[in-house]
């Protein structure tokens, strides 16, 4: 039995970036044998895939939809065979997670993620028609046994060419009852959040302390993206300083690092589809950074949907990945740029923010690669909005002293003629 309801994952209020409302599809996988169930798992997922064309490699971000199924392939497992949940979706994608327990606790064991590159409407131009069928066994979703396993942070899970990041993830395995158990193993990610929902502005992050270094304001870097055909499709122009907590191998703790991106060793790469652009940054082999732009080719307004980093410094103990795919920053109109001159913090996730500053970018409607004119986010425009008040307010008073002045002048004129 498949249950699906689109709901709204959080609205955070940020003093500088307004409200920001992000919408993914809660998807309900049961796996039942006979009348009662053995896996039940309600869940967000999405999945950013990098796969071949004939001109190098295109990441797109495909989200696990609410229709997706459960596929006859489940099952309870038994007879040697262990518990196993597919889930069916699209154009012959599938994902699949296996369980395995022993007394005191159960895993999902392996997830295995298959795409079909011969959908053209999610892999555009692929070199293949292959489907494609990856595995991993490292997941990190453990649970004590009759307890229903709960994570609400987004958890992204690195598997062959692609990242499956889960997020507000209730499931439990090996089920006793016929509902998820009331008791909860709450995962690491969530235990440092006394209130879970949406993702905390990383000024109010909980758990790490010490910054090391702050580095001073980033400098201004140009990227683009071409065509096939060479022609620019994306143009972005902005200084980013990448903001992520780690564990510190020299420090023996979890420490805040705030990175600039430096322009001048930072290589850019992309697509540009009809619906959906991508921008890749990569500075080094220290640094990636992926943008996600759709299109809504109806309202003919785009807006930064998703965000994936890989970052690999000196002081992690291994490297930070994470990604986030339900993103709705900078806003923008078909034909127009969208500029953001002020310091906004895009949050991506607990661990993960992104600052930017001197902004501009333009991921679809490039003529003659130039931007075209720009739509100013709303940080600048109170930006302006105060010297324009205050003036206003100082020409008031200039105004009032004004015609004070000129009644008092009136007055006494008056005071003179009656003598
Ligand atoms: C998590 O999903 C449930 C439905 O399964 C929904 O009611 C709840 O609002 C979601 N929570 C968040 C933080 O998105
Ligand atoms: C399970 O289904 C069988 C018939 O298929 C029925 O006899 C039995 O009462 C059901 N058990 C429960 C707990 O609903
Ligand atoms: C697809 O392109 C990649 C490189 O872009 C190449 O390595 C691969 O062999 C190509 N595959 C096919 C089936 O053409
Ligand atoms: C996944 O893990 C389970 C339990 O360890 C195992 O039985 C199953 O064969 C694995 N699946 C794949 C595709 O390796
Ligand atoms: C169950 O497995 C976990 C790791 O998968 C292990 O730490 C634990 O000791 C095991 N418990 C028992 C009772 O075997
Ligand atoms: C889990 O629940 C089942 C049935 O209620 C019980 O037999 C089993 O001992 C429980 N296991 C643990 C580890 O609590
Ligand atoms: C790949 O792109 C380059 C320029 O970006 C172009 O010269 C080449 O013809 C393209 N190849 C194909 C097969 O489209
Ligand atoms: C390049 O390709 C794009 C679509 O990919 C097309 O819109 C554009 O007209 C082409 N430009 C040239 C010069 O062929
Ligand atoms: C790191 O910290 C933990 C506890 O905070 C401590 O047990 C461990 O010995 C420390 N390791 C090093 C190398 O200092
Ligand atoms: C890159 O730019 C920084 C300042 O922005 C400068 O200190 C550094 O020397 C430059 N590196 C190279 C290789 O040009
Ligand atoms: C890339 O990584 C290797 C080690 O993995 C390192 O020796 C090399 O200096 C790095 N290159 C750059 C440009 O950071
Ligand atoms: C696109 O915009 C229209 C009109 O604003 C809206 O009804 C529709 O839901 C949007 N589609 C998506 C996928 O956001």
């Amino acid at each position: 039995m498949t249950r699906t309801c689109p709901f709204v994952v959080g609205i955070a209020c940020f003093a500088i970036l307004g409200c920001v409302t992000v919408v993914q599809s809660q998807v309900t996988l049961e796996v039942t044998e006979g009348n009662s169930t053995c896996i039940k798992a309600e869940l967000s997922a999405s999945f950013f895939i990098t796969y071949d064309t004939a001109n190098g490699t295109r990441t797109v971000m495909v989200p696990l939809p609410g229709s997706a199924v459960v596929g006859v392939a489940s099952s309870c497992g038994g007879d040697g065979r262990s518990p196993w949940l597919v889930a069916l979706f699209g154009d012959g994608h599938a994902l699949g997670l296996g369980f395995s327990s022993n007394d005191s606790l159960y895993s999902v064991a392996n997830l295995t993620l298959q795409y079909n590159l011969s959908d053209v409407s999610n892999f555009p131009e692929a070199n293949s028609t292959d489907v494609v069928t990856v595995e991993t066994t490292s997941v990190g979703m453990v649970a004590r046994v009759n307890t229903t396993y709960r994570c609400i942070s987004a958890s992204p899970v690195i598997v062959g060419g692609a990242t499956v990041t889960f997020s507000n993830v209730t499931m439990e395995a090996f089920m006793t009852g016929d509902d998820l158990s009331p008791n909860e193993s709450v995962c690491t990610a969530d235990q440092s959040f006394t209130t879970a929902p949406p993702p905390p502005p990383s000024t109010t992050t909980a758990a790490p302390t010490p910054v090391p270094t702050p580095p001073g304001t980033p400098s201004q870097g140009s990227y683009s993206v071409s065509n096939s055909n060479g022609t620019v499709c994306l143009l972005a122009r902005m200084a980013l300083q990448l903001n992520i907590s780690h564990f510190s191998a020299s420090q023996n703790q979890t420490i805040q690092e705030v990175v600039n991106l430096l322009p001048n060793q930072t290589t850019s790469s992309g697509s540009c589809d009809p619906t959906s652009a991508t921008l890749v940054l990569t500075q080094g082999n220290a640094t990636n950074l992926s943008f996600l732009f759709t299109l809504n080719s109806t309202s003919n307004r785009y807006h930064l949907t998703g965000l994936s980093v890989v970052a690999a410094w000196s002081d992690m103990t291994g490297p930070f990945n994470t990604s986030n795919s339900s993103l709705d920053y900078q806003r923008g109109s078909l034909g127009r740029s969208y500029m953001c001159i002020s310091e906004q913090t895009l949050v991506v996730d607990q661990n993960f923010s992104l600052n930017t500053f001197q902004l501009q970018v333009q991921p679809f409607g490039i003529t003659r690669g130039q931007f075209a004119q720009a739509e100013e986010c709303q940080l600048d425009q109170d930006n302006m909005l105060i010297p324009i008040v205050v003036g206003a307010a100082l020409a008031g008073l200039v105004l009032i002293v004004l015609i004070a002045y000129l009644i008092g002048r009136k007055r006494s004129h008056a005071g003179y003629q009656t003598i």
